[in-house]
């Protein structure tokens, strides 16, 4: 295999405290380190490595830059009793969701529902963290985020919208939990980062190089812009993220949202967060029954030629999840090397590599 491409795997536990001590090296306090890192942590657990600890270094750059600010607390103002905001600060994605999270579970628990609007956030990663934080609370959720422009509108060519991620999941018995988290493009951006980091191609329907054309280059994709997933609807639902995330709560919108890769300016993302108790109808095992239900019918269902499995929403990085605990996280070379030196910028140790292969 090539050596540029070999794994080096990471235990979630070395990962850990290799990201807290960037993080802290940055001048996050040791609680919020602790915060971020594990919601990076958990994205390359589930597979979702586009939105993991390989986001660090661009993170860092805006520390540095001075348009994030690695010491900032949310602030929380109570609008009503089923309603809160969160001011981001332009600290941390990742605390502001978290604490507008806390927040609305804390709601639903007394009220049945809690509905949290965050403004003046940053890049959060990957939404199912956010869902999951409500899943160990027993809680459904919805999580909506906006994003930097990186979509034409349907019949637009310029980025004007986010591809801006929809999220939202529910508790299940004994069965897995429901959790829904896609992009509204055929794919993530940060598929296309990660294709370029990693020197791949990418799949021809993702995106449309400067010129228009539909290219498998991620570096020239990365000059033109994502394609929306089922045209029409899927700019549709990245419009529904902005008027959600962005106009409701105050934030930038239409355009405006600054993007994670761009450290010129604050990025101004808006969120939007719902917390539901499950067991506002019915009993809770009644409820838990029918997810289990609902599960049994989807996976068990007839399925198509050529497929061997059908599954649920978020099952494969479920799957993926518990496999990634055991064997560690895969990194590539070009990967480690990143971040290695982001902790040689702040004298921390280099990450340890359990093995390569
Ligand atoms: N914070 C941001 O601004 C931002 C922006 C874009 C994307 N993201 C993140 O990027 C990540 C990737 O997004 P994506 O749209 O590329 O995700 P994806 O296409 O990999 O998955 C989307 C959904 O489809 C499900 N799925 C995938 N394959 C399946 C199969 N064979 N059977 C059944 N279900 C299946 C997944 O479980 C998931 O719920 C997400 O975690 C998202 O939150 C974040």
């Amino acid at each position: 295999m090539d050596s540029a491409q070999e794994k080096q795997y990471v235990s979630a536990d070395a990962a850990k405290k290799f990201t807290i001590s960037i993080l802290t090296g940055n001048g996050v306090s040791p609680q919020n380190a602790s915060v971020i890192s594990s919601c990076l942590i958990q994205a390359d657990l589930r597979g979702v490595d586009t939105h993991g600890t390989n986001r660090i270094p661009s993170y860092m750059e805006r520390i540095r830059q001075g348009v994030l600010d690695a010491t900032a607390n949310p602030v929380l103002n109570q609008i009503t009793p089923v309603v809160a905001q969160i001011d981001g600060r332009n600290g941390f994605g990742f605390l502001a969701a978290h604490a507008g999270m806390t927040r609305a579970i804390e709601m639903a628990r007394e009220f049945g529902i809690g509905m949290v609007s965050v403004k003046h956030s940053n890049h959060f990663g990957m939404s199912a963290w956010i869902v999951q934080q409500a899943i160990d609370a027993g809680m459904m959720s919805l999580v909506f985020t906006n994003s930097s422009p990186a979509l034409p509108v349907w019949g637009g060519r310029e980025k004007l919208m986010g591809v801006s991620p929809i999220a939202c999941g529910a508790p299940a018995g004994k069965e897995k939990p429901f959790i829904l988290d896609m992009a509204p493009s055929v794919a993530a951006r940060g598929k296309i980062y990660k294709a370029a980091r990693r020197g791949e191609k990418i799949p021809g329907d993702w995106a449309l190089d400067g010129e228009g054309r539909p290219t498998d280059d991620p570096r020239s994709a990365l000059e033109g812009v994502m394609l929306p997933m089922g045209g029409p609807k899927g700019s549709a639902l990245a419009v529904m993220m902005d008027v959600f995330s962005g106009v409701l709560s105050g934030s930038a919108f239409a355009g405006h949202v600054t993007g994670p890769y761009d450290p010129s300016k604050p990025a101004d993302v808006g969120h939007f967060l719902v917390a539901i108790k499950p067991d506002l109808f019915m009993e809770l095992d009644e409820f838990k029954q029918r997810m289990d239900y609902l599960y049994q019918r989807v996976v068990g269902s007839d399925k198509m030629a050529g497929v061997e499995r059908v599954y649920y929403p978020g099952e494969i990085e479920q799957i993926t999840h518990a496999e990634r605990l055991q064997t560690g996280i895969p990194y590539v070379e070009a990967e480690i090397a990143a971040l290695n030196g982001e902790a040689d910028k702040v004298g921390a140790e280099h990450v340890v590599v359990s093995r390569t292969g």
